[in-house]
């Protein structure tokens, strides 16, 4: 009909966004459909059986209570079983002596993981006992008949929308075991690190994030500034509004970008002080115009740490104690989740954390302060940990297409909004750092060998230092004249 066409006409050119912004936002019909299918539930009833008779072999009874079928793991809820009692008459004795039949034990359960996974014919088992507010043994086993979680699923859900509208920046995370979707305010977390070995899904995990934030926020309300050592993962976003910046590459132009994003920090705290405000929510209810919410974005933390050096780690840090005031948010993703990348001053700063699958138990430790992530399937799923419970939740990652980014990003590179307001990167003039300038920082290290080497020579200090001769020769002659060298 008439209306239909129209109404087509409208989607495809965006909807118009809430909170007063002349920005339109993009429609969700561009978002792939809904590939999601339910296991056939005989086959799930069988596999139950199956967990219930492969358990009563090694004398562990228990009784599956409750199935639960996510996208790609089914949840099986265990309860224990009795023990049948030794000695046992049937008659009129036993009703009188009154001895409770006991229980099978939980740790019972645990120590049979083994002949489960031969019996089930999987090596991805996790059990999770007890299933936080349930009185039940979780068992987790791979679904029969796994499903991709498209980020259509997530965004249009209830869940989604109530955080939408609330929250300061949604994100659609992904499915839980038991198929609910899951939807987070990123700026309430405030800040999110991922880790997982390589082909574990944190470049995707990334990437749905990045999306379910273009979808519903416009670049006056949201700008974002990205890192990309790999140039693959988040280079097709160049172009949009919302970048201050266009994505970085070079990993040695990166402490120069969180400096910049430390001094709009600073920049904002003042704004906020001038007009009696603490933070970025007070300040754009009372301020004419309003600040945007500013997203760091990092695919391959460690390239950073390794080039970049403390320096790194410490702009980081800050911006995670300070930043969220501001408006300032980190998402971070890493695969060495060793611990010179992932700090503890880092992790102690990001309490939300997600680790997609590790090689090892030591590797879950140090992302999740437990072990579990070992166990994970590859491919988005994830284990999830933030404020809301002290134990990771399970989760499948939604997974975002090639196909999609690339109209959203058409759709943004297209629009031409009202202009937005700079937001300086630039390095600022030279004196005002000039005491932590490389140079100065270079001489302090030279001065540390004239210490132990007062007789060094500049072929010395160039091998050392690893520099040119002629700067050699200059702090050569700058120690000397400050008496820490003696001439040659
Ligand atoms: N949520 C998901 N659903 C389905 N498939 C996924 C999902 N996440 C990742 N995959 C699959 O796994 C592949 C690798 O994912 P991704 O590129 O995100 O890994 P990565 O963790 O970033 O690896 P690397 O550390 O090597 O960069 C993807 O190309 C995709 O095929
Ligand atoms: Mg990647």
């Amino acid at each position: 009909t008439q209306q239909q066409e129209s109404e087509r006409a409208a989607a495809s050119k965006g909807r118009t966004s809430a909170r007063g912004s002349k920005w339109l936002l993009p429609s969700i019909d561009l978002l792939a459909p809904s590939a999601h299918q339910d296991p056939p539930e005989a086959s799930l009833d069988q596999m139950a059986r199956h967990v219930e008779k492969a358990l009563a072999e090694h004398g562990v009874i228990v009784e599956v209570q409750d199935i639960r079928a996510g996208p790609r793991i089914v949840r099986f809820g265990l309860v224990p079983g009795f023990l049948p009692k030794r000695g046992e008459d049937s008659g009129a004795d036993s009703a009188t002596s009154k001895v409770e039949p006991s229980r099978v034990k939980v740790q019972s359960i645990l120590t049979r993981e083994k002949d489960l996974a031969l019996a089930l014919k999987t090596p991805y088992l996790r059990i999770e006992a007890p299933v936080p507010g349930e009185a039940l043994v979780g068992l987790e086993v791979p679904s029969p008949s796994p499903s991709k979680v498209n980020l259509k699923d997530v965004i249009r859900t209830e869940a989604f929308a109530k955080i939408d509208t609330k929250g300061a920046l949604p994100i659609a995370l992904g499915q839980d075991t038991g198929g609910n979707p899951v939807a987070v305010d990123l700026a309430a977390l405030p800040h999110f690190l991922i880790a997982g070995a390589t082909g574990s899904g944190k470049s995707v995990c990334l990437n749905s994030i990045v999306v379910s934030l273009l979808l519903t926020r416009p670049p006056d309300q949201l700008r974002m500034l990205m890192v990309d050592p790999k140039r693959v993962e988040l280079t097709p976003f160049n172009g949009i509004p919302h970048l201050v910046a266009p994505v970085v590459v070079e990993v040695d132009e990166v402490n120069a970008a969180l400096r910049g994003l430390m001094r709009e920090m600073m920049r904002r705290y003042q704004l906020m002080e001038e007009n009696g405000t603490r933070n970025i929510d007070g300040y754009n209810a009372k301020a004419s115009e309003r600040l945007p919410y500013l997203l760091l974005v990092v695919d391959e933390l460690a390239d950073l740490m390794m080039t970049g050096g403390f320096e790194v780690e410490q702009n980081l840090v800050r911006l995670a104690q300070l930043g969220r005031a501001t408006g300032i948010h980190l998402l971070l993703a890493t695969q060495r989740p060793s611990v010179n990348v992932m700090t503890g001053l880092l992790k102690a700063n990001i309490p939300a954390r997600v680790a997609f699958a590790v090689a090892s138990q030591i590797d879950s430790r140090v992302i999740l302060d437990t072990v579990g992530a070992e166990k994970l399937l590859g491919k988005g799923d994830m284990l999830l940990l933030c404020n809301e419970s002290p134990k990771p939740r399970r989760v499948q990652g939604t997974l975002v297409y090639e196909k999609e980014i690339d109209q959203l990003v058409k759709f943004w590179r297209d629009q031409e909004g009202p202009p937005l307001p700079e937001i300086d990167m630039s390095e600022p003039a030279e004196e005002e750092w000039d005491e932590d300038s490389p140079d100065e920082r270079m001489v302090d290290q030279a001065r540390q060998l004239a210490l132990r080497n007062p007789r060094m020579s500049s072929s010395w200090l160039q091998r050392r230092m690893k520099i040119g001769g002629r700067r050699a020769d200059e702090i050569l002659e700058e120690l000397e004249s400050e008496g820490l060298v003696i001439p040659s």
